[in-house]
C-alpha cells in the first residue's frame, strides 16, 4: 500500500492502491477474497470490473519485488507436500501466472 510505484498507477488510472491491488490480481485469473467492514470500501473492493490496467501498469507491477508467505506450517513428513517445493509446484513465476489458469471476463 505504500509502494511509489502502486500510488503513481492509482493516480493515473483515478482508483485507490487497493483497487489497483484486487484488480492486478484479478487479471492474473486468480480469485481474491476481500474483507471489510467498512462501507466505503466494500464498495471500492467491488469496484475492480469495469476498468483495466494498462499494459505499462502490469509491466511495472511485475518488477515489483515478490515476497511469498511462510509456508511452512502446509508441509509435514506425513502429508502430501513433504517440502515447500512441493507444496509451491513452479507454476507461479514472479510476477507472472499460468496462462491455462487464466479465466477471461469475456
Ligand atoms: N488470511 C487467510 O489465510 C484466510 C484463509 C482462508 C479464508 N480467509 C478469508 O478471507 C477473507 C479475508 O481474509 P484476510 O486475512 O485477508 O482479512 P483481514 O486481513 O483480517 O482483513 C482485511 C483487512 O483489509 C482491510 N481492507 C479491506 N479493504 C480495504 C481497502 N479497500 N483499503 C484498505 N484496507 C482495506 C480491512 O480493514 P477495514 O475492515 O477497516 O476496511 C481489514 O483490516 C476473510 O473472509 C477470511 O475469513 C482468509
Amino acid at each position: 500500500m505504500d509502494s511509489p510505484i502502486l500510488k503513481q498507477i492509482a493516480l493515473d488510472r483515478g482508483k485507490t492502491v487497493a483497487q489497483v491491488c484486487i484488480r492486478w490480481v484479478y487479471e492474473q485469473g486468480a480469485c481474491v477474497i476481500v474483507k471489510s467492514f467498512n462501507e466505503g470500501r466494500m464498495r471500492e473492493n467491488i469496484g475492480i470490473f469495469d476498468w483495466e490496467l494498462t499494459d505499462e501498469d502490469r509491466s511495472k507491477i511485475n518488477e515489483l519485488p515478490e515476497s511469498r508467505c511462510n509456508y511452512d506450517f502446509f508441509v509435514h513428513e506425513s502429508g502430501p507436500y513433504k517440502t515447500v517445493d512441493e507444496l509451491w509446484d513452479g507454476e507461479i513465476i514472479a510476477g507472472q501466472c499460468n496462462q491455462t489458469a487464466f479465466v477471461s471476463s469475456d
